[in-house]
């Protein structure tokens, strides 16, 4: 019976090694009470973020995202085309602003370890955030 209950439990923490190094995106951080993947995917956020457990956000995950206050997510960076209006991927990753797979997600505006207000991934004063991926 020992034996048994020893083995189970020897594959039980082997699972789990093994489901943790399958998640290396994981990088939890106290948020509000929770704790929070630092570098969740768009999904991640908006799990809370669409007003049940926090405040709703304007996201713009669809194809026609004209800004009024939201900000297109999900989309590769830069945008295929127009690639003379962006800075350089390198340039901007050197910064604490991430890219999700080559696309911008909240993560790329937001360090959640930044205990700063708004937790911006770059300081926004003068716009330096968006300064920072938009050359124009
Ligand atoms: C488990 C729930 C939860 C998750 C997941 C979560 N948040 Fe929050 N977040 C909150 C709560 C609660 C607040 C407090 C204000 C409110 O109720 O909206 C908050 C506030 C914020 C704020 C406002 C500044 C502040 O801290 O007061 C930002 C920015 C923010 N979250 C970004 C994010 C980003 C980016 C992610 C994903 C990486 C994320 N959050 C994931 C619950 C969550
Ligand atoms: C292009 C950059 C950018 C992206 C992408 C972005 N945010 Fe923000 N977010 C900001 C800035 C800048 C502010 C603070 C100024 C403002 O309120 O507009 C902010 C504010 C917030 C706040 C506080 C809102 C409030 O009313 O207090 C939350 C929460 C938040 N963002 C969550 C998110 C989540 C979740 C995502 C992904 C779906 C996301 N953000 C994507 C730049 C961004
Ligand atoms: C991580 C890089 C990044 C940051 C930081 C960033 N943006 Fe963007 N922004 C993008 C990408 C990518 C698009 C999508 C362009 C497309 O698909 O055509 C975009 C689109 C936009 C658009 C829609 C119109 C257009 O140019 O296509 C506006 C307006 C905009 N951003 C403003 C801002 C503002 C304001 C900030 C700062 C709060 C900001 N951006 C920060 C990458 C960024």
């Amino acid at each position: 019976m020992r034996k048994i209950l020893f083995l189970f439990t020897l594959v039980f923490a082997m699972a789990l090694l093994a489901v943790m190094l399958k998640s290396p995106r994981a990088e939890q951080v106290e948020h509000h009470g929770y704790l929070v993947n630092a570098v969740g995917r768009t999904t991640d956020c908006l799990a809370c973020h669409d007003g049940t457990a926090a405040k709703s956000v304007s996201n713009c995950i669809g194809v026609n995202c004209l800004m009024s206050d939201s900000h297109p997510v999900d989309k590769p960076y830069p945008p295929p085309g127009k690639e003379e209006g962006y800075a350089p991927v390198d340039q901007v990753t050197a910064t604490q602003i991430k890219l999700d797979e080559g696309n911008i997600t909240c993560i790329s505006c937001h360090d959640l370890k930044n205990p700063a207000p708004q937790h911006p991934a770059v300081n926004n004063d003068g716009s330096r955030l968006c300064l920072t991926c938009h050359l124009k």
